[in-house]
């Protein structure tokens, strides 16, 4: 299974920005192919194309939306859809994270709609789990998890898993600083991997599990060789192209 390094610009970047910083990665990725890992940029919706343009010829890494409406087009002022997001080149969607759950008050009812909808647009979707601290110190991870992934996951079929990624991000470790430790990363991938194998039989093995929270160079390469995590999810650190890269190739 090929490692996803996966950035997420959240509210981030100008189109300048963005492509500045396109630029410096590929240049300083050029030598160097990636067939180990695989690379999606996440920008906000305006410096998407600009983003996309300048990998265009570039194996293995590629971008994606951070959210989509579950329609096609229609009368939902501010939002986006999929025939949109396919246009400017995007191939993956991120579902569930915490900002929008805790911000935008999205419901695991509605983050479903969205990853049922994605998947029937043939886009690959992460969709994102993690538990609060409130809800770690009060020992509620695994009803927490297996609540976003019963709710979340609601429809999706056998046949869907290869273009589903999840992502575990602890919210008490984004942007904080604070990763989890090795060990409860550990037990917690092995605790959602468990449960995606009796959702979908033995399929769940082939679903990548990403870690987010607090990722940076100097600790990727000893998250990546935790059993069952598959790749990172990354905000702060993926914002600097030199970091980012460090990151790639960690
Ligand atoms: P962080 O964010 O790397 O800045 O902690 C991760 C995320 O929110 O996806």
């Amino acid at each position: 299974m090929k490692n996803l390094i996966v950035a997420n610009w959240k509210m981030h970047k100008t189109r300048a920005e963005a492509k500045d910083f396109a630029e410096k990665l590929k240049k300083s990725l050029a030598n160097t192919p990636l067939t180990e890992k695989e690379v999606v940029i996440i920008p906000p919706f305006t410096a998407i194309e600009t983003v996309a343009t300048v990998f265009a010829d570039t194996k293995n890494i590629s971008v994606g939306a951070q959210n989509i409406y579950p329609a096609q087009n229609g009368a939902f002022t501010g939002e986006i859809s999929s025939v949109m997001l396919a246009d400017i080149g995007v191939n993956f969607i991120l579902a569930g994270h915490s900002e929008r759950r805790q911000i935008c008050k999205e419901s695991d009812e509605f983050i479903n709609e969205k990853v049922l909808f994605a998947l029937k647009e043939k886009f690959r979707v992460i969709l994102c789990i993690g538990e609060s601290k409130e809800e770690r110190d009060a020992n509620k991870i695994s009803e927490v998890l297996f609540r976003q992934l019963e709710k979340g996951l609601v429809g999706v079929e056998e046949s869907d898993l290869l273009a589903l990624v999840l992502a575990y991000e602890p919210v008490w470790a984004i942007g904080t600083g604070a990763v989890a430790s090795e060990k409860e990363i550990k037990e917690t991938h092995e605790i959602i991997r468990k449960k995606i194998v009796a959702i979908f039989g033995e399929k769940g093995h082939t679903v990548q599990i990403l870690y987010g929270g607090s990722v940076k160079a100097d600790n990727c390469s000893s998250l990546l060789a935790v059993a069952n995590v598959n790749g990172v999810l990354v905000g702060g650190a993926s914002l600097d192209a030199d970091s980012f890269r460090d990151i790639i190739l960690a």
